[in-house]
């Protein structure tokens, strides 16, 4: 159940409003990255998720959610608020806010697009959702970091640092929930992935480019358990059988792609 108390989580202040702020601020309250899309996240994934521990700490984190996005939507609300003054000039710079809003905000994000449920990740699978979650605030907190660098407004920025902060604790309640409900970040769900090919790199894109782009090396094309194979289309790569059993990986080509480490330049 939900019970609203008629208080912010955050004392939002504005000294000079900037109806053109108030806008982009639209992108943290109905955009892809934005409070009602972390709240009707995790509040959804809480309600299919059979773990009571992590239930608990979805449900926690997607009513916070709600309370940041009545946090945001007031300050581009106090933002916004000269626009319910209309003329002209105004009315033409936004008429989404100034004539069909009357300088409110709606579920929109900056450029005036709908929410829309799609923007939600939820499959129903605990793992794979905090994941989602791990990204999904790893997003919101850079958009935070954006807007307060285009803000100038003292209690404006103090509002997003709060918000800002709160996505960095929410990413490591997600990254210490995942530790917890798995040993090994790589088994997900109950088919194995197929042996071999799980522990090849394709090096796909070679040479080097105008810009001074060229193959690197890195943990994921450099240690002892990879096989890389380079430029498998031009070297007539190819797999033909990728049963889940150990020692049915079957592949063909001239193996002349085969490496166990990048031919190409390397930068460490
Ligand atoms: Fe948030």
């Amino acid at each position: 159940m939900y019970h609203h108390i008629k208080k912010l989580m955050f004392t939002v202040r504005v000294g000079e409003s900037d109806p053109r702020f108030g806008n982009m601020l639209l992108e943290q309250f109905g955009g892809a990255n934005g409070e009602l899309a972390a709240a009707m996240q995790y509040s959804i994934q809480g309600i299919n998720c059979d773990d009571p521990a992590c239930k608990d700490l979805l449900m926690d984190i997607g009513t916070e959610e709600l309370s940041h996005l009545e946090v945001v939507g007031t300050l581009a609300r106090m933002h916004l608020k000269p626009m319910k003054k209309l003329n002209i000039d105004t009315a033409a710079e936004d008429p989404l806010i100034a004539i069909a809003g009357g300088g409110g905000v709606s579920l929109c994000n900056s450029m005036g697009n709908a929410w829309t449920a799609d923007y939600l990740k939820i499959t129903g699978e605990l793992d794979v959702d905090l994941r989602s979650n791990i990204a999904a605030e790893a997003r919101a907190k850079i958009v935070y970091e954006r807007l307060i660098n285009l803000c100038d407004d003292r209690g404006t920025k103090e509002a997003l640092q709060f918000l800002m902060t709160r996505e960095i604790t929410h990413l490591k309640a997600f990254m210490q929930a995942l530790d917890s409900v798995t040993n090994d970040k790589l088994v997900i769900v109950q088919i194995p992935p197929t042996p071999r090919i799980v522990d090849q790199f394709y090096n796909t894109s070679t040479g080097e480019g105008d810009e001074g782009a060229e193959d690197t090396t890195g943990p994921w094309n450099n240690c002892d358990d990879i096989e890389v194979i380079n430029s498998p289309a031009l070297s007539e790569f190819q797999v033909t059988s990728a049963t889940p059993k150990a020692g049915k990986t079957k592949l063909n080509g001239n193996g002349n792609g085969r490496s166990r480490k990048p031919k190409s330049r390397t930068k460490q």
